[in-house]
């Protein structure tokens, strides 16, 4: 793995304000971690986290106040202004609020990075067309960004961070503002700027669904800790941290919640278990389904129907989570949940209390 950026012990307090005078704010912790050359990573975590933080450090508009900090192999910590202003040429960013000079055709926001560079008259005419053929909105050249929907608003943020070709494109909350179907769009987008220019893109956002869609790895931060950091799968299939997994299973909804399995167990007779559909572990592609559909079917006595769950892919594999309610002689339902619980992940949820019962407390 070739690093681009990389992370150790890095540190960023601000000085407490109002109230808070003289208690410093603490927005990044003792981070330490790599960013892969060519990758996209993925930024999750709360609200205040120090994501944005992470990103302004990365584009070298703040710096750390512990820690070493290198970008594409420089190291920032005692780098003057001037070279820190060249160091930012080399980092494209986007934003959720597209940042685009308002009084600007959309052809003279592309062409302003290129201005600042230096680049000649002539080449910025003709790298600005085709940043706009690239981003797909070559006929919107003479129009002003108050004329443009969301999406194409993003598509010319996305070409004026390319203009000077970055290395790395940092992009916070930059589909945050759109609607569904643009996002998909503009992550499409992203994704082909990542294969057909190699550039590392880092992207900062509260959406699982946008780390699900497009990262190959994930860094997941907490009050200003990095919780955990590696490929997408590991780190959402099996999370190591039980912050982590609190998160994850707030914001991917197939495990079912507690009222939700009160509710399972009224209506199904039987023993309720969740289990993990994934990726087989040591066995490589393919998910774990098959194994689980001849165990049940190596055991007619019990009866099997999933009642809650999902199926879907994280970077491109398989995984979810199904609830099933088994039903029939107790040592086969056993049988069963032991026979689940060598390939997958098992949960068992309890039965629920009597009916009858004066014990309240007793029910969870
Ligand atoms: N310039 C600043 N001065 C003082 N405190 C700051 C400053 N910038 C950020 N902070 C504090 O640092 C912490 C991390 O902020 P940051 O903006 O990095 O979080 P975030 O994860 O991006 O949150 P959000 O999801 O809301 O954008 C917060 O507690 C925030 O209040
Ligand atoms: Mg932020």
């Amino acid at each position: 793995m070739t690093s681009i950026v990389s992370f150790r012990d890095v540190s960023k307090s601000y000085p407490g304000r109002g109230a808070a005078k003289g208690k410093p704010v603490h927005a990044l912790r003792d981070v330490t971690f790599d960013i892969e050359k060519g990758s996209i990573t993925g930024v999750i975590g709360y609200s205040g986290a120090g994501k944005s933080t992470l990103v302004r450090l990365i584009n070298a508009l703040e710096k750390p106040t512990g820690g070493a900090l290198t970008v594409s192999g420089r190291e920032l910590t005692g780098m003057g202004e001037k070279q820190l202003r060249g160091l930012r040429g080399g980092i494209g960013m986007i934003f959720q609020q597209f940042n685009l000079f308002n009084s600007r055709s959309v052809a003279k926001n592309v062409e302003y990075p290129l201005i600042v560079a230096g680049w000649p008259k002539a080449k910025r005419a003709e790298r600005v067309a085709e940043l706009l053929e690239f981003v797909g909105i070559a006929e919107k050249a003479r129009q002003y960004p108050s004329q443009l929907s969301g999406g194409q608003k993003q598509r010319v943020g996305i070409a004026r961070a390319l203009a000077t070709n970055p290395e790395i494109l940092l992009a916070d909350e930059a589909t945050s503002a759109l609607d569904p179907e643009t996002t998909t769009e503009v992550l499409a987008l992203l994704k082909r700027v990542n294969l057909e220019f190699g550039t590392t893109i880092v992207v900062i956002t509260h959406e699982m669904h946008v780390v699900r869609s497009i990262c190959d790895h994930v860094a997941v931060m907490e009050l200003g800790s990095l919780l955990e950091h590696g490929p997408v799968y590991d780190v959402f299939a099996y999370p190591r941290n039980p912050a982590t997994q609190k998160f994850i299973s707030s914001t991917i909804a197939d495990k079912p919640s507690a009222d939700t399995v009160a509710r399972l167990q009224q209506l199904h007779p039987g023993r309720l278990v969740s289990i993990t559909i994934s990726e087989a572990p040591g066995v490589g592609a393919g998910s774990n389904q098959r194994d689980i559909s001849a165990l049940l079917a190596s055991r007619p006595a019990v009866h099997d129907s999933v009642v809650y769950g999902s199926v879907t892919e994280i970077a491109q594999r398989p995984f979810g989570s199904l609830t099933y309610v088994l039903e029939g002689p107790d040592e086969d339902v056993d049988a069963v949940i032991e026979g689940l619980s060598k390939i997958t992940t098992v949960q068992q949820w309890p039965a629920p209390a009597a009916a009858g019962t004066d014990d309240e407390g007793g029910r969870r």
